[in-house]
């Protein structure tokens, strides 16, 4: 006990990471237009189209679309009743227009099934169009006060410096999700998914991060060691194989080139490219390419210099070899196109080397 009128010389009232959060929040959030102002109650309908908005998309980008979509359909009933195609031309300059697509449908869904009214569980926001994990969870955070927090590239990267979690990403990511849900705090849950984006948005960036600013410095376990460009730790890439072919251009009297379907599934499923063989990690002497099924018997010949491309897997490296034939017979799953009319194909962007590269060598 401390005698009367004597101040008594108290530690330093430790807070939880998530009090620390929330008042660093309270003095330094972004003032974003979807966002309730403090003591205001956030509206569901804000909430969840500036979500989808974000999704693969800057906040920069995200501000003026959001504004003007929502001046158009101020309501999800507005938004319901619209035209796709009015949608989706509002949707220009945001990309990926799938998620234009679900947000209609979702709207649909929403207005028919529900009333108008979204579920308020997270699993119940899951199952609706294009919302996946991180999205229901930063809706029910948010707009419902679940006390719940979406985990995205941002919060992963906060998170791992934080815990210094050295487990690669993507593996590591069910670290980072444990140690988020152990955080969440039961008040301000969406405010603190919020201030999270802030944090990895303003102050614990990429690089150069700006701990002298961090809520979180203090019992941050990166914090000074010169190390917080390494977290999250990324998986050493694997060394990718180069893999070889001959691509065989065929021309015909007319000056049409042979293009053939690829299969349905795999590489490319379903897209057009020029005849070649087998592309393999053995390189096949050019004395034996021949032997290797061209699509016909003629004067092949080589031509100089090689197509280059790199797919997620693997390195490629294409030989060209040319003929012409007189007369053509159709093959099967054969088209003989003008180059003028590669446009209207699914070419490739291999195939459109391949093109390229007959342009420059002949
Ligand atoms: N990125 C994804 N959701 C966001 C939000 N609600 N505020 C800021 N950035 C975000």
């Amino acid at each position: 006990m401390t005698g009367q009128g004597k101040v008594a010389s108290l530690p330093k009232k430790s807070n939880s990471p998530a009090t620390d959060l929330l008042s660093w929040y309270d003095r330094n959030r972004r003032d974003l237009p979807w966002r309730s102002r403090p003591g205001e109650a956030p509206d569901p309908y804000h909430v969840w189209l500036s979500e989808i908005m974000l999704q693969q998309t800057t906040v920069a980008t995200v501000m003026p679309r959001y504004q003007a979509f929502l001046e158009r359909w101020p309501t999800m009933a507005t938004l319901a009743a619209a035209l796709l195609d009015d949608v989706l031309h509002e949707w220009q300059g945001l990309g990926y227009y799938a998620r234009a697509r679900n947000l209609h449908r979702c709207a649909g869904v929403v207005n028919r099934e529900y009333g108008g009214v979204f579920p308020d569980t997270e699993s119940g926001l899951h199952a609706l169009p294009g919302i996946g994990e991180y999205t229901a969870a930063a809706i029910a955070a948010i707009a419902f006060g679940k006390v719940t927090a979406p985990v995205d590239g941002n919060i992963i990267r906060v998170i791992s410096r934080l815990e210094k979690i050295e487990t690669p990403m993507p593996a590591g990511k069910k670290q980072i999700e444990a140690a988020v849900e152990a955080m969440v705090p039961a008040y301000r849950p969406g405010d603190f998914a919020q201030a999270m984006m802030d944090l990895g948005a303003m102050v614990c960036t990429p690089r150069n991060p700006k701990c002298n600013e961090c809520p979180w410095a203090e019992g941050c376990r990166v914090h000074g060691s010169g190390e917080e460009d390494r977290f999250p730790v990324k998986k050493p890439k694997q060394s990718k194989p180069t893999r070889h072919g001959t691509v065989f251009w065929l021309v015909d009297g007319d000056g049409r080139v042979l293009l053939r379907r690829r299969p349905e599934s795999g590489l490319l499923g379903g897209m057009m490219e020029f005849p070649s063989t087998e592309w393999e990690e053995k390189q096949t002497p050019n004395g034996e390419v021949l032997q290797q099924a061209p699509p016909y018997a003629g004067k092949w010949q080589a031509l100089e210099g090689e197509v280059k491309h790199t797919f997620t897997h693997f390195h490629l490296r294409l030989t060209v070899w040319k003929a012409r034939v007189g007369t053509c017979a159709s093959l099967p799953n054969g088209y003989w196109v003008f180059p003028n009319d590669f446009g209207n194909h699914a070419l490739p962007t291999v195939m459109k080397k391949v093109a390229g590269h007959l342009d420059k060598a002949g």
